[in-house]
């Protein structure tokens, strides 16, 4: 069993738990970078671990497959080797980023072809080649190949996107089964990996279903039948109000084993985070961190900060009281400075804080959860974050 629970909260469904992968353990609720092209844009590898406290990153096959290409990586010993990232990583499948960066999108039984947004040629994914290209990366954790419906969504569209994505899943398992460890380049050729288990690639389900309650019950207990080692709630901040997005949650959850993680896709801002734990998630991604970043958004325990706004020209403290030692001596007066003078610094610093901010609130989720005050926690955060204190 690679997921282990250890606390549960006993007034939500809030846990916490430890998943193990080939490349290290995982502290869930956790939250996970985006490093699109392979590294979180801006930052190194050494700064994820010391300064972030990053335990996992994720990749993504769509991106990395278009560039620098599967043979490359492939001829490079895998994904941790190229990078030099060698804790976890999860990749995600592509099917998300066809439906929200290709053109001439194209979908069939057999997958999806689509002008890519490099160089606009033609290019398939299918659940086959994703599962291929992800086992070649060498993931600790690959996602199935999935549709992703848009928002607004006829509840006909939804049902029969649905049924496809779970046509699909049952073509990942089995091609995982069957093909993954004679591709994943840290299980043909062990020595040399940094592996800290002797565990294979982990291969996670996607639930969607859209608004609509029956479709993300359904969803759930065809993938539960199917058997994967998490699942992922998909299809959700697309669009929708917040509201939806935490019913998508609710709808999903109850079908899905205690004993496996639980993994929210693409969101969310520190409070939608905070409620989507108290829900039963234990894993998350977002560029949004790194994303607003590069825009002079900072998150703050008081709501995010504009560091360009005319109000921090002379402000010498920190970007947040609870911002990294390493970045403390840092004042808002010269980040905004460096901000207006187009440094590189400032998108690396904003980074940086942004990331550690979210990295933070897992931990103290976390010690929050064991300790029996993670509802306590909640709502004092959310309050001041809102400012409603
Ligand atoms: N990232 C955010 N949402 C999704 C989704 O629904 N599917 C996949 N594969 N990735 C996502």
């Amino acid at each position: 069993m690679s997921f282990t629970l250890h606390h549960t909260c006993p007034d939500t469904s809030a846990r916490t738990g430890t998943l193990k992968t080939a490349h290290g353990d995982i502290q869930t609720p956790i939250f996970m970078p985006v490093g699109t092209q392979g590294m979180v844009k801006t930052l190194s590898p050494d700064e994820l671990i010391d300064i972030v406290g990053a335990e996992i990153i994720l990749g993504n096959t769509y991106h990395l497959n278009l560039r620098p290409g599967l043979e490359v990586i492939r001829q490079m010993g895998g994904l941790h080797k190229f990078s030099t990232w060698e804790k976890p990583i999860l990749t995600d499948s592509g099917g998300f980023q066809v439906w929200s960066l290709a053109k001439l999108r194209k979908i069939t039984e057999e997958g999806v072809s689509f002008a890519n947004h490099i160089d606009g040629s033609r290019t398939m994914l299918s659940p086959e080649a994703s599962m291929e290209i992800q086992a070649t990366l060498g993931s600790d954790i690959a996602m199935l190949f999935d549709e992703c419906p848009p928002y607004p969504c006829e509840e006909k569209y939804a049902a029969n996107s649905l049924a496809l994505t779970t046509r699909w899943a049952r073509r990942c398992k089995e091609w995982h089964q069957e093909n993954a460890s004679k591709h994943v380049p840290w299980q043909l050729k062990p020595e040399g990996a940094n592996l800290q288990h002797d565990l294979p690639q982990q291969i996670f389900g996607i639930v969607q279903g859209s608004i609509y309650s029956d479709l993300r019950e359904q969803s759930a207990k065809e993938l539960v039948e199917i058997g994967f080692d998490g699942y992922a709630v998909g299809g959700i901040s697309v669009g929708e109000p917040e509201h939806e997005m935490l019913r998508a949650i609710e709808n999903a959850v109850p079908f899905l084993p205690e004993d496996k993680p639980r993994y929210a896709m693409g969101l969310g801002t520190p409070p939608q985070m905070l409620e989507m734990i108290a829900r039963g998630v234990d894993m998350f991604d977002c560029v949004m961190p790194t994303r607003v970043a590069r825009h002079g958004l900072a998150f703050t325990l008081d709501g995010p900060l504009h560091i360009k706004n005319k109000e921090f020209e002379f402000d010498a403290a920190p970007l947040d009281e609870t911002t990294h030692p390493a970045l403390q001596k840092y004042s808002r007066s010269f980040i905004r400075h460096l901000f207006r003078a187009k440094e590189m610094l400032a998108l690396r610093l904003l980074s940086l804080h942004n990331l550690h901010f979210f990295l933070r609130l897992m931990q103290q989720s976390r010690e929050h959860i064991e300790a029996g005050t993670f509802v306590e926690f909640k709502t004092q955060f959310t309050k001041r974050y809102l400012n409603q204190s």
